[in-house]
């Protein structure tokens, strides 16, 4: 016993100063005083590094849990990324989290997160409150997990409406797409973790992602994806932004130097760190002087060694280094995760849900209600049967890196543990038990649609028949077509046929193409609609909450009204990955290269969405910002301040029922600038009850109306006569008034 006490005490002393060294008093570091400014702080830290020590801030570590067999590091909180802090200067560790709609992987520490509807739903809100909220569960659950920075925050607009990651962002608009996202960042921001804004850029289809070399010029570039993440960096000025996989103009994306030196770090004045998507880092030296921060995951690939030779060597000067690590540090010091770490803490999941389904409420879209059908009656006659997509169990999630765990294990097939790449997840929100609970006297039945026959029987003897719809879409592949897979357009058809009263759920991930829409009374855009999206369904069918949401994105008729009908090198991926799977048939090399290919968007240009529509003269399926309410609106008295570049209108509710609308402004530019579109460049949501009226005043941002002169470099704004245009959608613009700019 005393030799092992004694044991104990000898290690005790052995280790204590070991313990003092690495974990000092921070209270005496010159860098914890917190009257000093990040860059201050972050400069002081950087000049007390050593080579080592600056070279481990930016150079991540280990795939970890993303690959099996991969090493995760001792510190790791089973996120996505990792580095090690400095322990002996007081610097925490750097735990990465995916997060675009809630904590990616939580299951394998048996925790619980929030599943937030798809982010491309909350933007329909077109709330900034509850994108703010969005960022704010996100964050709070983040820190109680132990993360101290998400890196989720995707605004890479909808070009491709069929990309399998537009679940992930916010629409088609840049400014509606980096102010909803920069929202939520600054809402994340708040709750003291490290942002993050990503896939930059132009990263817009899934197919060919890591060898796909996009093509387009700087003018339509910075008026359209640029300009997203220009107001998304503006409003939230992140931590970091995450540079793509994809080239831009022949340069990949982590080693563009127009895109990370010149725009980012200059003309947005970006003050964070880049950091690379999971496996973008091409090179070293031309990554590193192209203004790269950060290798992600890294694993010593081109940031560790390799940049230390290069330092060593001079090709990378100390000073670019120095840089790095101060872009990191300052975004530490900014963010608070130095001074306030995160709390471990168990997450409130009934917070979260009501958080969820609030969001849920304002983003769901009703596009088409006819004989008001809806909202449905609690004394009406007949039954309501629901059909398809397991609607008696749950709603579905978007997959890939934004794949939140569902508690309890996938919904249609229960069991423990994380959710499986690949897999459709399904969240245990269920629409038969809400609708259930609403309905009253009418009785609720469900039918799984997997026999259309049966479907159509159930449908045949019910008052009205709800079809669920899916389409499950996820990261690393685009959908091939704007089509419901599974054969889902003829089930609705065949209810359609049996039931004069159906009504379609769609559970999305962006827009379908509807080829039944004139056969049903009813459709809803519910996206994937979160924990809380069978109780705001409910809520919604049944009136309890009038819809406000409107498009974030265009919906086509079909692909032949898209800019690219088919997907630019979906036919290659294919026949690539068919020639692999060949080859290991034969058991030969499996031969799995995709070689470089070249995707234009030299016809649309900055035309994204309905501006694209506009330009093309094509009449959409649903028009970008369309959307019902139970209420009606209008819209009236714009008038025009050239002077302040205000506009001033009042909205009515001209109705029965309490409700919210979206008031719109598009500005069309004057002809001097040959765009033949309109720009959305200001909204406002307006709550009002049944006769009520508001007078709303809203600015026009200059930046929203200018042109991109390439000759300048800079934006302008052109004089002379903008057409300004106010309405309910971007289609239902009977208000018009003149902006003159000198
Ligand atoms: C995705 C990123 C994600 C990263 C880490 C990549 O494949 O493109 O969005 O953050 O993986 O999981």
């Amino acid at each position: 016993m005393l030799v092992r006490t004694l044991c104990l005490i000898l290690a005790s002393l052995l280790t204590a100063p070991a313990f003092a060294q690495n974990k000092p008093d921070l209270s005496k570091l010159p860098w914890m005083n917190v009257s000093l400014s990040p860059d201050q702080r972050a400069d002081m830290v950087v000049h007390k590094m050593t080579l080592d020590e600056k070279l481990q801030l930016v150079n991540g570590t280990g795939w970890g849990v993303l690959r099996e067999g991969d090493r995760v590091p001792a510190r790791s909180n089973f996120g996505a990324g990792f580095l090690d802090g400095i322990d002996r200067l007081g610097i925490p560790d750097i735990n990465e989290a995916d997060s675009a709609v809630g904590i990616r992987m939580a299951a394998l520490q048996s925790r619980y997160a929030t599943l937030l509807p798809s982010a491309i739903g909350a933007a329909s809100s077109w709330d900034p409150d509850s994108a703010f909220l969005y960022g704010a569960v996100i964050g709070r659950e983040l820190r109680a997990q132990g993360y101290n920075m998400s890196i989720g925050g995707g605004v890479n607009i909808t070009r491709e409406p069929r990309n399998g990651r537009n679940f992930e962002y916010a629409g088609e608009d840049p400014v509606l797409a980096g102010t909803m996202t920069g929202t939520l960042m600054k809402g994340l921001a708040a709750q003291q973790v490290m942002s993050d804004i990503k896939h930059y850029a132009m990263n817009d289809q899934e197919t060919g992602r890591n060898v796909v070399n996009v093509l387009l010029d700087k003018k339509a570039m910075r008026e359209s994806d640029l300009l997203a993440f220009q107001i998304a960096i503006g409003i939230s000025q992140p931590s970091g932004v995450m540079c793509s996989y994809n080239l831009v103009n022949s340069n990949y994306a982590c080693e563009n130097d127009y895109l990370l030196n010149q725009v980012l770090k200059k003309d947005f004045n970006f003050k964070g760190f880049v950091l690379s998507d999971w496996g973008a880092t091409h090179s070293t030296v031309k990554a590193a002087m192209a203004g790269l921060d950060q290798d992600m995951p890294g694993d010593d690939g081109f940031f560790g060694q390799k940049l230390k030779e290069a330092i060593q060597g001079g090709q990378v000067p100390m000073s670019r280094l120095d840089d790095m690590a101060h872009c990191v540090l300052r975004s530490m010091f900014v963010a608070g995760v130095v001074d306030h770490p995160p709390v471990r803490s168990v997450v409130d999941p009934f917070r979260g849900l009501e958080d969820a389904q609030h969001i849920a409420e304002e983003g769901i879209v009703v596009l088409r209600n006819e004989d008001h059908l809806l909202p449905l009656t609690t004394q009406g006659t007949g039954s309501i049967v629901l059909i398809g997509s397991h609607a008696d169990v749950g709603v579905l999630s978007g997959g890939g890196s934004a794949q939140v765990d569902p508690p309890g294990g996938n919904a249609i097939h229960p069991e423990p543990g994380p959710s499986k790449w690949g897999e459709a997840v399904y969240f245990p929100s269920s629409p038969l038990k809400f609708i259930r609970g609403k309905a009253g006297g009418r009785n609720v039945t469900f039918d799984p649609g997997t026999d259309p026959g049966s479907a159509a029987q159930a449908a045949k003897s019910a008052g009205v028949a709800i079809v669920f719809v899916t389409q499950p879409m996820r990261e690393g592949v685009d959908a091939a077509t704007l089509s419901l897979p599974n054969d889902q357009d003829a089930l609705v058809e065949t209810v359609a046929a049996a039931n004069p009263n159906t009504i379609v759920v769609l559970e999305t991930g962006g827009p379908v193409s509807m080829p039944w829409v004139n056969k049903v009374k009813g459709v809803l855009e519910v996206w994937y609609p979160g924990i809380g999206g069978a109780q705001a369904l409910a809520n919604i069918l049944f009136g309890d909450i009038n819809p406000s949401g409107k498009l974030s994105v265009t919906f086509a008729k079909t692909e032949a009204d898209l800019p690219h009908p088919q997907i630019v090198g979906m036919e290659i991926e294919k026949k690539t990955k068919l020639r692999a799977a060949d080859a290991k048939a034969a058991g030969g090399e499996e031969e799995k290269h995709l070689g470089q290919f070249d995707l234009s968007y030299a016809s649309e240009g900055a035309k994204v969405g309905y501006k694209w529509f506009d330009a093309e003269h094509k009449e959409p399926l649903f028009p970008f910002g369309f959307g019902l309410s139970y209420t009606t609106f209008t819209e009236s008295g714009l008038t025009v301040d050239d002077v302040q570049k205000t506009v001033r209108f009042t909205v009515r509710n001209t109705g029965r029922r309490d409700g919210t609308e979206v008031a719109q402004v598009y500005v069309a530019l004057p002809t001097a600038a040959k765009e033949n579109y309109k720009r959305l460049v200001a909204w406002q949501r307006v709550a009002l009850a049944p006769g009520e009226s508001k007078t709303v005043a809203l600015s026009l941002n200059p930046l929203y109306m200018s042109i991109f002169d390439t000759g300048k470099d800079a934006f302008t704004l052109l004089p002379g006569e903008y057409n300004v245009m106010l309405g309910s959608s971007s289609r239902d613009l009977p208000e018009t008034a003149t902006l003159h700019v000198q």
